[in-house]
């Protein structure tokens, strides 16, 4: 699928002043900036300081596979909108204003109600999410929008009741009860609960892992 290539910045002071949102310091994590695209606020994620060095190349696939995402939920209120990549290592979309589910004083259960309809449908679209906490969240006028699709996986439709893509989603759903739990105290229901409990194998696996981590930190 091909994105729109950027036009080029014009929103007079602002496009001259961007504002930092985050640092990338992290491996292959971008600079994030507010600016203006294309005459309306927008957010550039920026991995321009990979460029000429090996890392270029998965730092562009990281851009592409994003941008197809944000172009695939093109629509969805839940998601912003893409603008477009810039020179193939810097990505542009709609600046949504609000603040993080990390940052907010106070969020009404009526926002996670929302926010577990929004994974509902993502993920019967086949979509994960797969890096859903409290920064990758804004809440703009009462309704939450998912950023940073970074990490976010599409399942073919053929393959979509794998186990992999149902730990995923499961996965999702577990990381939004925490937060509701944090932010809002309400437990889950005994019928989320169940959705969200792990099956016999992952808590197998996760056990192994734990045992064989033990060890090896032993030796
Ligand atoms: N479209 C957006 N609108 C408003 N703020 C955003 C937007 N995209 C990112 N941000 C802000 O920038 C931060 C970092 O962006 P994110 O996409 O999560 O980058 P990273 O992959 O480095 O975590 C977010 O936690 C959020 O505060
Ligand atoms: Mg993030």
């Amino acid at each position: 699928m091909k994105t729109p290539t950027l036009p080029t910045l014009a929103c007079g002071d602002e496009a001259a002043m961007p504002l930092l949102l985050k640092r990338g310091e992290r491996f292959l994590e971008p600079d994030v900036y507010r600016t203006c695209l294309d005459g309306q606020p927008a957010v550039v994620k920026d991995y321009t300081r990979y460029r000429g060095t090996p890392l270029s190349l998965l730092a562009r696939v990281l851009v592409r596979r994003e941008a197809r995402m944000l172009n695939r939920l093109s629509g969805w209120k839940h998601a912003p909108a893409l603008l477009g990549t810039i020179g193939g290592l810097a990505l542009g979309m709609e600046f949504i204003p609000g603040q993080t589910l990390s940052s907010a004083q106070m969020v009404g259960n009526e926002v996670f109600e929302q926010l577990q309809q929004a994974l509902d449908r993502l993920h019967s679209a086949g979509i994960t999410h797969n890096d859903l906490h409290g920064t990758n969240v804004v809440v703009s006028a009462g309704v939450p929008v998912l950023l940073d699709f970074t990490s976010a996986w599409r399942t073919p439709r053929w393959l979509r009741r794998n186990p992999i893509s149902r730990q995923l989603s499961r996965s999702d759903l577990k990381n939004l009860v925490k937060m509701r739990q944090r932010l809002t105290g309400q437990r889950p229901s005994d019928a989320l609960a169940a959705r969200v409990a792990d099956p016999g194998w992952v808590a197998a696996v996760r056990q192994g892992w734990k045992r064989f981590y033990r060890w090896a930190k032993q030796r």
